[in-house]
């Protein structure tokens, strides 16, 4: 992972965000479609809200530092501990700031904050073989491609066969406690 300093940062994603977030997501579905669905309005922004109450899924949004401008979201999801000590990753960019590189760079401070604070093994991301941009993305970053999953998600009113996509911690790694000694 880079060490260059980087334009963006994550901060966790509040309820207060609403209308900032509604507005974004709006104005980014034709570049959503058909590959991500987001909130659109208060009433589905509140209720999607309560995936993150009880910290198994974690939502940030990708912020521009010296604007602040909201780039993008990444959620790290079903973060499971036990042997698995994994989780799979969510991203869109909002389409004012796409193409820029920001969510490269996001998404390096998500791998980060997965592997460094919140001690995970393992990241997934599951991508539609025909989501160009979304692979790029991950090649980028340093995933390795694991194999294909048919009818894995149910996107866009369908079953939708995904690429598996796959990161493991850099080592030095310190495992979190939960994980068994032996
Ligand atoms: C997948 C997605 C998040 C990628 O977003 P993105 O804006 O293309 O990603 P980045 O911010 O890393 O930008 C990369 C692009 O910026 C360009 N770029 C410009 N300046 C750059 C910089 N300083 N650093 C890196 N890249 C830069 C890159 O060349 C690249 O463009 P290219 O693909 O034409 O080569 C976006 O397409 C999206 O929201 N898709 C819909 C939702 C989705 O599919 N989510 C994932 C489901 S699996």
């Amino acid at each position: 992972m880079s060490e260059m300093p980087l334009r963006v940062e994550l901060s966790p994603l509040t309820l207060a965000e609403q209308e900032e977030f509604c507005s974004l997501t709006t104005a980014s579905v034709g570049l959503h479609m058909p590959w991500m669905q987001l909130p659109l309005t208060a009433g589905d922004f509140t209720a999607w809200m309560r995936r993150f109450d009880d910290g198994v899924n974690r939502g940030f949004l990708i912020r521009e530092r010296e604007t602040g401008v909201a780039a993008g979201m990444v959620n790290i999801n079903s973060i499971i501990r036990g042997r698995y000590q994994g989780a799979s990753l969510g991203y869109a960019a909002f389409a004012p700031s796409a193409g820029r590189g920001y969510l490269t760079e996001g998404l390096t401070l998500a791998l980060r904050h997965a592997f460094e604070d919140l001690r995970l093994h393992r990241l997934e991301a599951n991508i539609q073989p025909a989501n160009t941009a979304s692979l790029a993305l991950v090649r980028r970053l340093g995933f390795r491609y694991e194999g294909l999953s048919p009818a894995y998600l149910f996107i866009d009113g369908a079953w939708r066969d995904h690429e598996r996509w796959a990161i493991t911690a850099p080592s030095p790694w310190t495992p979190d406690p939960s994980l068994p000694k032996v």
